[in-house]
Formats: C-alpha cells, structure tokens, sequence
C-alpha cells in the first residue's frame, strides 16, 4: 500500500498544513474541505476558479480515457518511467502530477515507479474519474498556480500535456528534485489536422523557458507513428482543442477514413531544481 501520507498538504486559503482524515481535509485555521464519496479532494477556493468549471470537460475526459486505454501512448508512458528510473533515485519518492486528467499517466507512473503519488487537476470531473483509476493516488482538484502542496516536499513532478508553472513548480521541489515534462511537438498528428483544416501553418513548437530555479538534464524530441481506425480518430479528436475548432463538414472528413498512420510527436523534458 502506498503511503499517500507523506505527502504534505498545504490549506489553499491560508496556507498552513492540512490535516487528513477519512471524511475531510482540515487546517489549524478550521478551513475544512470534505473528501468526495468517490475519494477526491476538492482544494479549489472559488477565488483561484476563473469559470464555472474550469479545464477539460467530461465529453473531453471520457474520450481522452477511451484513447489512453487503447494503449496508444503506451510509448511516452515508457519513456516516463525510464525517465524516473535514470533521474529520480529514490525510493517511494514523493510526486505530485499537475494537469493529471482522468489519471491514465499518474497511475501508470505510480504503479511502475512506487512513487507515493497525488493527481492535480483544476478539473472537478478529471478528480472524480481519475478515482476509479487507483484509490492508492490522492485525488485532488486544485490549479498549478497555486498547488496545495508544501514548500520543498516533492521529490518528482509531472506534468504530460499540460502546464508549466515556473515558480510554483521550483517552490514545492526540494532540492535536486526533478521534473519531468511531456509537451506536443511540431509534428504532433500532423496527418489529422492536415485533413481536418484546409491549412497547416509550420510550427516550431518548444517547451516553455525555464527560470534559474533549474538546471536541464536532458531533452528529447521524440516521434513515432500510430495506426487508429476510423473511429479511434474521432476519440483522439475529441479529446483535443480541436474538436471545438472545426466545423461539421472538417470533422465528416474523417469518416471516410479506414485507418491512418499519425505521427505522434512529443519532447520530453527533464529539469532539476537547484
Ligand atoms: C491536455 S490535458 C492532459 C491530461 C493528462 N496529463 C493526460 O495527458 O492524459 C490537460 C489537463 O490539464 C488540466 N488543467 C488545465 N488548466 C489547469 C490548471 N490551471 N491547473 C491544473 N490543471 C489544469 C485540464 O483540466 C486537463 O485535464
């Protein structure tokens, strides 16, 4: 059994230590925060919320599920885990995955690696779905810019197609703790989007600049290709910003098509706090 219990919450309105026991989450200072029957924590004041419901919604997060199960990404979940192995020597370490959505990589990368895992996501749908994925992860809805998380408590964060959040990030890795970041390439299902839109622009696509907080470890721009049929390609697409950009007769494209070879194009980021 995982011992989520080593890792430190803070209180998202005050900013002192959270208590944990099976019915809530709870400060010095009484704010209290109930623990959802499906086993999530909501740490999401309204005043870090900017609309209702923030991130992905549920179309998009049970798509992203159906994807993810298919085992398409088995690859960056590979990578990952190497990545862990090479970079993060610790037993059991201590690791916080921001942007976790409906929990595929957090609970690949807890249940490989043993690390001691929370999954954050501004998401309330993302929490309550990444429950069913493993009880041993602490769920908890919350933002990247302001993770209920302690200073220098985290041994290994993650963060797969998702945010990078400079200081905030720095602030709760201890030192010599790494990161590790999986952000789209430039030719990231490029195949898709030329049959979906009438015009692909070239894009140089980069991870975000880093403060002084890190040191670079290594980074690498990796490809391979994927063979969804017809109706995998229209979960991957749903599952993506660009099922809200195109219109009907983009997205009919698609059902003309048996199978496409897609590249899968992604660089892999390790930074270290110093
Ligand atoms: C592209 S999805 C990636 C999800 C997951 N890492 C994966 O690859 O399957 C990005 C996720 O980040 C979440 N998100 C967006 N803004 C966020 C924020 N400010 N703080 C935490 N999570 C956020 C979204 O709700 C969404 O689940």
């Amino acid at each position: 059994m995982i011992q989520t219990e080593k890792i430190k919450l803070i209180c998202p309105v005050c900013g002192k230590s959270l208590e944990r026991n099976e019915k809530s989450c709870f400060c010095a200072k009484r704010h209290s925060f109930d623990i959802a029957r499906q086993g999530y924590v909501n740490l999401l004041p309204v005043q870090n919320k900017h609309s209702l419901s923030p991130g992905d919604t549920r179309a998009m997060l049970l798509a992203r599920r159906k994807f993810l199960d298919k085992g398409y990404y088995e690859p960056i979940v590979n990578d990952i885990t190497y990545a862990i192995g090479q970079y993060c020597k610790i037993d059991a370490p201590v690791a916080a995955d921001i942007g976790s959505g409906e929990g595929y990589y957090t609970a690949k990368i807890s249940q490989k690696c043993q690390t001691c895992s929370v999954g954050i996501d501004i998401a309330k749908e993302a929490a309550k779905m990444a429950c069913s994925r493993d009880k041993n992860i602490l769920w908890a809805v919350a933002t990247a810019s302001h993770l209920p998380i302690a200073d220098k408590s985290v041994d290994l964060l993650t963060a797969v197609f998702s945010l990078f959040v400079n200081d905030e990030y720095a602030r709760v890795l201890k030192n010599g703790g790494v990161l590790i970041e999986v952000t789209a390439g430039s030719e990231h299902l490029i195949e898709l989007k030329k049959i979906i839109y009438d015009q692909v622009f070239e894009q140089h696509k980069q991870p975000s600049p880093y403060g002084k907080q890190f040191k670079m470890l290594v980074q690498h721009n990796r490809k391979f290709t994927i063979h969804p049929v017809c109706e995998d390609l229209k979960v991957l697409l749903s599952m993506t910003p660009h099922i809200h950009r195109i219109n009907r007769e983009q997205s009919e494209r698609i059902d003309h098509i048996d199978h496409m070879d897609l590249t899968v194009n992604y660089v892999i980021r390790v930074l270290q706090r110093i």
